[in-house]
């Protein structure tokens, strides 16, 4: 007699990872109607230039498996963009590749670099997918905190967690959940600090054209020190209001590009070709891109404004599109079940922070995503006005 059929029990590889606060808020919003200022994306369409040109690619017939590193001519433009604002000449051939939005981009940058008992420190709060990602490939995670409060970089804390297994540090400006921006300052202080060791910068810039106040982004490429070990990643999805589209890249010396693209080329392959034929279309002006922190600067502005008039104390929002503020005098309760609270009893969504720290830490401080419509901003503050 044959045995049932049953599903061997696979255990798990990722023990701390379940449903995301994401999921969980946006479920929460839904149900109570509640305005939705939690995920970050746009609720707002893209130029109708970027659709029309990807139509265009798909009739004529840009419709199979481009070259595994991305359209030629994309991987130029991404060059010559990061050429002109940044000053580096990354060379499109061998130094820039294609990725699945910026999330497929770290996590193969970390299965190249990372190897088993390999320590990458992370600076907390941090998006979510990096931690995992580390565990993924074996490597063993080294938080450090960046300033409570201010959330800058606390230098004396990171060069601490410097050890001879130190292998990668991830950093991330504009910074998400914070809007922390770093400056040309801090930049050069990380450059200091890792001149004599041999650690990989993995350089989170998908906001990198969302900074506000007339500030400069400063990118690792701007940096000759940190651009030699770095990889740079960065989005089209939050760069274009494109977040479904999942389309990113990856810019570092060629010798680390070697290494991205043995991963790349067997956990990706290619990114879809349309997209990529119309994003190098539109990309031949540079308007969108320049003029996109006078666009998120105004709804910064917008929302801050009516925000100010509530009790809730506002944290800068220096770049990124998120607006963080501090609910201590408004409440006693936690981040998280504020959050909760907001959503069913006000009817806005947020996200605590103590969500993008390992061991949860609450310090009273909840993320709003200001890429929003007008209305959309305007409803939001109605409700929060009750605050
Ligand atoms: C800091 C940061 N990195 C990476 C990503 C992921 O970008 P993509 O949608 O291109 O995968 C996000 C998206 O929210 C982000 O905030």
């Amino acid at each position: 007699m044959t045995a049932a059929p049953r599903t061997p029990e696979p255990g798990t590889k990722l023990p701390a990872v379940g449903t995301t606060i994401f999921t969980v808020m946006s479920a929460l919003a839904t149900e109570h109607g509640a305005v939705n200022l939690g995920q970050g994306f746009p609720d707002f369409g893209c130029d109708p230039k970027l659709l029309d040109a990807v139509t265009a690619a798909m009739a004529a017939g840009h419709n199979q498996y481009p070259p595994m590193t991305g359209v030629p001519l994309l991987r130029e433009r991404i060059a010559a963009k990061i050429e002109a604002l940044y000053g580096r000449r990354y060379d499109a051939g061998t130094e820039i590749t294609v990725t699945a939005g910026a999330t497929q981009a770290i996590i193969t940058a970390i299965l190249a670099l990372v190897r088993p008992g390999d320590e990458v420190i992370v600076l907390e709060p941090c998006y979510d997918s990096y931690v995992p990602n580390i565990e993924l490939a074996g490597g063993v995670v080294v938080r450090v905190p960046l300033v409570p409060g201010s959330f800058r970089p606390d230098f004396g804390r990171i060069a601490a967690a410097l050890t001879p297994r130190t292998r990668a540090i991830l950093i991330n400006t504009p910074h998400n959940p914070s809007g922390t921006v770093w400056t040309a300052e801090e930049m050069r202080q990380l450059e200091d600090l890792l001149a004599p060791t041999d650690v990989f910068v993995i350089s989170d810039e998908v906001y990198e054209h969302m900074v506000y106040d007339g500030a400069l982004h400063q990118s690792v490429a701007r940096f000759p020190g940190l651009a030699a070990r770095s990889l740079i990643v960065s989005s089209f999805g939050k760069t274009y209001h494109v977040t479904g589209w999942k389309v990113g890249y990856v810019a570092a010396p060629a010798v680390l590009t070697a290494e991205f693209r043995k991963v790349h080329q067997f956990n990706v392959f290619t990114v879809n070709t349309p997209m990529q034929h119309a994003l190098a279309h539109y990309m031949a002006d540079a308007a969108p891109y320049l003029d996109l922190p006078a666009f998120y600067q105004r709804k910064r502005d917008l929302f801050a404004e009516g925000l100010a008039r509530t009790r809730l104390r506002l944290l800068p929002s220096e770049g990124s599109y998120f607006q963080c503020v501090d609910i201590s005098s408004v409440s006693d309760l936690s981040e998280a079940d504020f959050c909760q609270w907001l959503t069913r009893e006000i009817g806005v969504a947020a996200i605590p922070l103590s969500a993008f720290y390992g061991d949860g830490f609450d310090q009273r401080v909840v993320r709003f995503c200001y890429a929003k419509r007008d209305e959309t901003l305007r409803d939001a503050l109605t409700r929060l006005a009750k605050l």
